[in-house]
């Protein structure tokens, strides 16, 4: 029997921050599903492919092998790609790659298989809705665009790319369309979801406020 806390939002929300901190305190295992999308994204990069080759996609996907370790470290067929699958190249092709049925129905696969026996933090769209439907814990992680986009500004500041803020809400304003509107496992909140608005919170006091609710949910 595992535990499963699922941890659904836009792009931007802190999901990726909270729920590694959130993981480390209670002692569950992190898993980024995002991450499994951006693999495949990834490997059609390197094999050439066009996102209207579903054949080839397919042929991708039937001997894709990708591994989570639980210090954060990802690897696609055998190679480390930890820092390659947040690149330019590969954001810009994920979130259409995440809209195709082929695509969902494998990570589906490979993200329960992820989970199995484990107590776990799982991030991502659909995991309260469609991954994981009976999670213990269900949380909607949510923030305005206009806060997504700055906090991702600094982001890329740290990191030293240089984008205008208008451009980076620009571009979470599309995102956010098209993960909410396509046909398969849209981005939505689930029914029993608890809804945490992370817009006027710092990281430490979302991390509080998602610690609260597991424990008091788990009680
Ligand atoms: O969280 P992220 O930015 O790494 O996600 C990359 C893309 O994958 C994003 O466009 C939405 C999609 N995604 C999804 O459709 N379902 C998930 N469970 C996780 C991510």
């Amino acid at each position: 029997m595992s535990f499963i806390v699922a941890i659904d939002g836009p792009a931007g929300a802190g999901k990726g921050t909270i729920t590694k901190l959130v993981g480390e305190r209670l002692g569950l295992v992190n898993i980024d599903t995002g991450a499994t999308f951006r693999c495949v994204a990834l490997n059609m990069i390197q094999e050439n492919i066009k996102i209207e080759e579903e054949k080839k996609i397919q042929e991708v996907l039937d001997k894709i092998h990708i591994k989570m370790e639980p210090n954060g470290k990802i690897f696609l067929n055998e190679k480390e790609v930890t820092k390659r699958i947040r690149e330019n190249d590969v954001n810009d092709l994920v979130s259409p790659v995440s809209t195709l049925p082929i695509v969902r129905n494998k990570l589906l696969e490979i993200q329960r298989k992820i989970a199995e026996g484990k107590n776990v933090i799982m991030e991502g769209r659909d995991i309260g809705t469609v991954v994981f439907p009976n999670a213990d814990v269900k949380i909607y992680l949510d923030a305005t665009a206009e806060e997504r986009a700055r906090r991702r500004v600094l982001q890329n500041q740290e990191k030293g790319i240089e984008a205008s803020y208008e451009e980076v809400l620009e571009k979470i304003k599309e995102r956010d369309k098209r993960d909410s509107t396509r046909e398969i496992a849209p981005l939505k909140k689930a029914e029993d979801a608890i809804y945490v608005d992370s817009t006027n919170l710092n990281i430490d006091q979302v991390v509080e406020e998602v610690i609260n609710i597991i424990k008091d949910v788990s009680k």
